[in-house]
């Protein structure tokens, strides 16, 4: 091999071990770039983009939207590196909330937000609660799930078994969607707003690498899968986030709108199939809350 190549395979690694140090798990390599690398003949030029990925977090632009899909969603399969230790990661983690913190890409939820509502939790959770955005409260404390629908899901984590503490709580959207001219009230995130704001939480799941994700409503769903299929179709049934099993249910302002027993129901066979996947102890009391009497 020539020098030229050297100097080249150096700089790639070098570049590599940058992304690793600032917390990147994954980079999407095209086949005939490997190909290139290891001086091997080009493959053939049918052979799907992507098909080989190593280590991908790749930039919004380069994730792949399936048909139909509002935004850039990731491509699998991919190839994980090997974990951080815990000092790199805690470090990695501190690095992506210093960025987050500062973020202006949105202007107008950077101009309108009080606090940049990074999350919340141990960052070496194996559960991981994925919402929408900050609301008002939340924008009021920095912390996500704090209002009425936040305390109803610390009620339902508890019921579980775990302390809020224990599991990673993250949004979609870091800041709260403005609502210019109406003094109360929240609204969607643009699909805009969410394809700027996702690589932080791409970034986030990268690094704590939960064993189970919860997707709370359809904008988290939508969001981590590019799935726009309604949460009712999708809830209670396992999805698969860059290896991750994720489940999809609905939103705790759901449950705060429909008192009904049966979605109250709905959302804990969730958790109860959560819990089974993180093989969590269930007492025969938990496995009968809100079954009718
Ligand atoms: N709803 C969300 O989706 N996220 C929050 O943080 C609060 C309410």
């Amino acid at each position: 091999m020539s020098d030229e190549y050297h100097q080249l395979l150096d700089a790639a690694i070098q570049h590599l071990e940058g992304l690793k140090a600032r917390g990147v798990r994954f980079v999407p390599v095209q086949p005939e770039h490997l190909a290139a690398l290891a001086g091997a003949p080009r493959p053939v030029a049918s052979r799907p983009a992507m098909a080989t990925a190593v280590a991908a977090a790749p930039k919004p632009s380069e994730r792949a939207a399936p048909a139909g899909a509002l935004f850039s969603v990731p491509v699998e399969p991919v190839v994980v590196l090997p974990a951080l230790s815990p000092e790199a990661k805690a470090a990695a983690f501190e690095d992506l909330r210093a960025r987050a913190m500062v973020c202006v890409k949105c202007p107008n939820l950077a101009s309108s937000r009080k606090n940049v509502v990074f999350g919340v939790g141990s960052i070496d959770a194996e559960l991981m609660f994925v919402g929408e955005a900050p609301g008002a409260d939340e924008d009021e404390q920095g912390e996500p799930f704090v209002g009425k629908a936040g305390q109803l899901l610390t009620k339902i984590i508890q019921t579980m078994g775990l302390q809020r503490g224990q599991v990673y709580i993250g949004n979609i959207l870091k800041c709260r969607p403005d609502t210019p001219g109406e003094s109360a009230g929240n609204r969607k995130p643009t699909p805009a707003e969410m394809q700027t704001c996702i690589p932080y939480l791409h970034e986030q799941i990268d690094l704590i690498r939960p064993k189970v994700l919860v997707a709370l409503g359809g904008t988290a769903v939508e969001g981590l899968l590019g799935k726009t299929v309604g949460i009712t179709k999708l809830r209670g049934q396992w999805q698969t986030y860059r290896n991750i099993p994720l489940m999809p249910t609905y939103h705790p302002a759901y449950l705060l709108r429909n008192q009904a027993l049966s979605e109250k129901r709905r959302v804990w066979e969730d958790m109860l199939s959560v819990m089974e996947k993180l093989n969590m102890p269930i007492s025969e009391k938990q496995r009968s809350f809100f079954l009718r009497a």
